[in-house]
C-alpha cells in the first residue's frame, strides 16, 4: 500500500475542543495560492487514499467486479490494512460512466447484518442500502445521473436503483458472520449471491465525454501536491463535488488552482511548497484540536467520519487513517486514547458495567492489531464480542442460545497469544502478540445508538494487571 508522506500521522488522543467544523463551502477566489491550498485540501484523500485501493482492486480483479471474500480474515490476510474478523466482505471498484449495471442484493435471513456502502474517491460514504436502513432484496439498476447534484436515489418510482451523482467509486458488502462453523456457510452463500452485472450502454449526452477509469488514471503521478492535483484534474468528471451547497464555487476554485479539462498546470507565481505547508499546517492542527471525541473512561472516536460535506480538512485527515469509514448510522469505530502496550507477565482487564446498546442488527467486537493486520494465536482468535460465547463471571453466557436475559458487568482480558489463561477465561480472552510488540485495538460498534455515540453509555474501563495464568 502507498503511503503518502505529508504528514505522519499517528492516532493519539486529544479531548474535543471548541467548534471544529472548517467549512471550505466558501465563494471562490481569483488569489491561484488561495485556490492550491483549497485544492490540495480537497484531493487529498485521492492519492492518499483512493489511488491505493483501486489500483489495488482494479490489478487483482478487475474494474466493475466483485472481489468476494467467502471466508473470514485471518492474521495471513495483507489484502487491506484492519480487516474485520466479523464480517464476509466483498469490494468492488466501478465506472458508471459508459454503462449501466444491476447490482443483486440476496435474501438476506431476519437479524443478520448487511450493507452495500458507497463511497467516492474522498471517503464521501454517500449511499448505504442495508438491515439497518431496512433495504429491499432483489436486483437494483446502478447508475450514475450528473444531474442529481449530490443527492444519491435509492429508489424510482417503486422500482429498486441506486442513481449515483458520481461515475467513479468503490461498493464494500459486508455479511455478518455469527460464528466461524454452522454458521459461515450461510454467509458465504449470501455474499456469493452478491451480484454485479452490465447492464447494457449508459447513454451519454453529447458534451459528456467522462474518461473511462483504469490503471492509466493513476499512472505516472509523483507522491507530492503535483500528483495529488493531477489526480484531482484526472478524476474530476468523474467525481462530481456532492453534498456541497455549491458545486459550482468548488469547480470554480480547482479552475482557478490550476485544473482544467483533465490535467493540472501550475500558475504561474504559486509556490507549491509553501502551499502544500500551509496544508499540513491545517491538518496537523486539525488532528491537535478537532479529530477526536472523548467518549469516556480512556475511549475515543472521530469527530467526523462517513459524510463530511464540505470539511475538507477532517475529511483529509481522516482519510489518510487508512479506512473508507462509514457513516455513523451505521457503524461506530472507536480506540484507545493514548498507546498501549504490555511487557511480559502483564495484561488489560476490559471491564463493561452493560452489554452495549446497539440497535437492530447490530453486533460489536474488540479487534487485535498489530501493524495493522489481525495478530496470530494459538486459537485463532482475532476478536472478542457478542459472538464470541463471552461469559459472567459465574460461568453462564452473555449471549446467545442458553444466556440468561442478565444485562451486568463481565470482563474481557487482553493477555499475550504466548501466555494462555486459565479455561474459564478462553472465551472472554482477545490474545495480543505472543512477541510483547506494539498492538492497536479497534473496539467495533455496529447499529450504534445514541448513547453510544455520544458516550453516555459508561464505556469498558482499561486496567493494567499482572497477567492471568493457572
Ligand atoms: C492570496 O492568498 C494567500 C493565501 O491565503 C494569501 O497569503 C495572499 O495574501 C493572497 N493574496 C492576495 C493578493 O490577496
Ligand atoms: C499488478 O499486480 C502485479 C502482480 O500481482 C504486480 O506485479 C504489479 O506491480 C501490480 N501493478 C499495479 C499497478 O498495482
Ligand atoms: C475459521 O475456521 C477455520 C477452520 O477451522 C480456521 O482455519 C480459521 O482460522 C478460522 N478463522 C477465524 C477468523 O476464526
Ligand atoms: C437479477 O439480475 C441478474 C443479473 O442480471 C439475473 O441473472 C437475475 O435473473 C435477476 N433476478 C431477478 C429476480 O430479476
Ligand atoms: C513532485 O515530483 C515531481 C517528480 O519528481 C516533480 O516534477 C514535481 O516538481 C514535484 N512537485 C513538488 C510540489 O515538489
Ligand atoms: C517556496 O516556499 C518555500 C517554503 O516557504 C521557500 O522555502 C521557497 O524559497 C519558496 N520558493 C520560491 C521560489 O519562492
Ligand atoms: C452531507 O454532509 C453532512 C456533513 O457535513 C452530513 O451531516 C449530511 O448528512 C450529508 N448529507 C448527505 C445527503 O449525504
Ligand atoms: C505514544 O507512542 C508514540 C510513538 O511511539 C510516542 O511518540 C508518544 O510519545 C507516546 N504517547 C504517550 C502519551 O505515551
Ligand atoms: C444493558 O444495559 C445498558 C446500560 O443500562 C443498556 O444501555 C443496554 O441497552 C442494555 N442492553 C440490553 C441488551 O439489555
Ligand atoms: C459458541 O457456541 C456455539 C454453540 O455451542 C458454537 O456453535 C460456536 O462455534 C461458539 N463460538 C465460539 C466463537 O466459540
Ligand atoms: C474465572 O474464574 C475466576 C476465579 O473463579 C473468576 O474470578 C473470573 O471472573 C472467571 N472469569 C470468567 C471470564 O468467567
Ligand atoms: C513481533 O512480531 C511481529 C509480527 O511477526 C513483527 O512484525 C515484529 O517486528 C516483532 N517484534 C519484535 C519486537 O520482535
Amino acid at each position: 500500500m502507498k503511503i503518502f508522506a505529508f504528514v505522519a500521522f499517528h492516532m493519539i488522543g486529544w479531548v474535543q475542543a471548541g467548534s471544529c467544523f472548517q467549512s471550505r463551502d466558501h465563494k471562490p477566489t481569483e488569489n491561484t495560492t488561495a485556490a492550491t491550498i483549497f485544492a490540495l485540501e480537497y484531493g487529498y484523500p485521492l492519492l492518499v487514499a483512493w489511488d491505493a485501493i483501486a489500483t489495488a482492486t482494479i490489478n487483482n480483479t478487475g474494474l466493475n467486479k466483485l472481489r468476494i471474500n467467502d471466508e473470514l480474515a485471518g492474521a495471513g490476510d495483507k489484502f487491506g490494512i484492519y480487516p474485520n474478523a466479523d464480517t464476509l466482505y466483498a469490494e468492488a471498484i466501478f465506472d458508471l460512466s459508459a454503462d449501466i449495471f444491476t447490482l443483486t442484493v440476496p435474501e438476506v435471513d431476519d437479524d443478520r447484518y448487511w450493507s452495500f456502502s458507497f463511497f467516492d474517491g474522498f471517503g464521501e460514504n454517500y449511499a448505504v442500502i442495508g438491515s439497518i436502513s431496512g433495504s429491499s432484496f432483489g436486483n437494483y439498476t446502478l447508475r450514475w445521473n450528473p444531474q442529481l447534484n449530490g443527492q444519491t436515489v435509492v429508489e424510482d418510482k417503486g422500482t429498486l436503483c441506486i442513481e449515483s451523482p458520481v461515475a467513479y467509486g468503490s461498493l464494500l458488502i459486508r455479511i455478518l458472520v455469527r460464528n466461524n462453523g454452522t454458521d459461515l456457510a450461510q454467509s458465504a452463500k449470501i455474499i456469493n449471491g452478491c451480484k454485479l452485472t452490465e447492464a447494457g450502454p449508459r447513454p451519454r449526452a453529447a458534451f459528456d465525454n467522462t474518461p473511462p477509469l483504469s490503471l492509466a488514471t493513476f499512472e505516472g503521478l509523483p507522491e507530492n501536491a503535483t500528483g495529488v492535483l493531477e489526480l484531482t484534474a484526472r478524476t474530476l468528471n468523474g467525481f462530481p463535488p456532492i453534498n456541497v451547497t455549491n458545486p459550482r464555487a468548488v469547480d470554480k476554485e480547482l479552475n482557478v488552482a490550476g485544473i482544467h479539462q483533465g490535467s493540472y498546470s501550475k500558475p504561474a507565481g504559486v509556490n507549491l511548497t509553501a502551499a502544500t505547508n500551509v496544508v499540513i499546517e491545517a491538518i496537523a492542527n486539525y488532528e491537535k484540536t478537532c479529530a477526536f471525541f472523548s467518549l469516556g473512561n480512556g475511549w475515543k472516536r472521530f469527530t467526523t467520519v462517513g459524510l463530511f460535506g464540505a470539511d475538507y480538512v477532517a475529511r483529509a485527515y481522516v482519510v489518510a487513517q487508512g479506512q473508507e469509514s462509514e457513516r455513523i448510522t451505521e457503524s461506530l469505530y472507536t480506540y484507545p486514547e493514548g498507546n498501549i502496550s504490555l511487557a511480559e507477565g502483564e495484561a488489560y482487564l476490559a471491564t463493561f458495567s452493560s452489554k452495549p446498546p446497539i440497535g437492530p442488527t447490530g453486533f460489536w467486537s474488540l479487534t487485535m492489531y498489530q501493524n495493522g493486520f489481525l495478530v496470530e494465536n494459538p486459537i485463532n482468535i482475532y476478536a472478542v464480542g457478542d459472538r464470541s460465547n463471552i461469559t459472567y463471571p459465574d460461568g453462564s453466557l452473555v449471549y446467545g442460545t442458553g444466556s440468561s436475559s442478565s444485562n451486568e458487568t463481565f470482563q474481557i482480558l487482553v493477555q499475550s497469544a504466548a501466555a494462555p489463561p486459565p479455561a474459564n477465561w478462553t472465551h472472554n480472552w482477545l490474545p495480543s502478540p505472543s512477541n510483547y510488540s506494539d498492538f492497536s485495538v479497534i473496539f467495533r460498534l455496529y447499529s450504534p445508538t445514541p448513547p453510544l455515540v455520544n458516550g453516555s453509555w459508561p464505556y469498558p474501563i482499561v486496567t493494567k494487571i499482572k497477567a492471568i495464568t493457572a
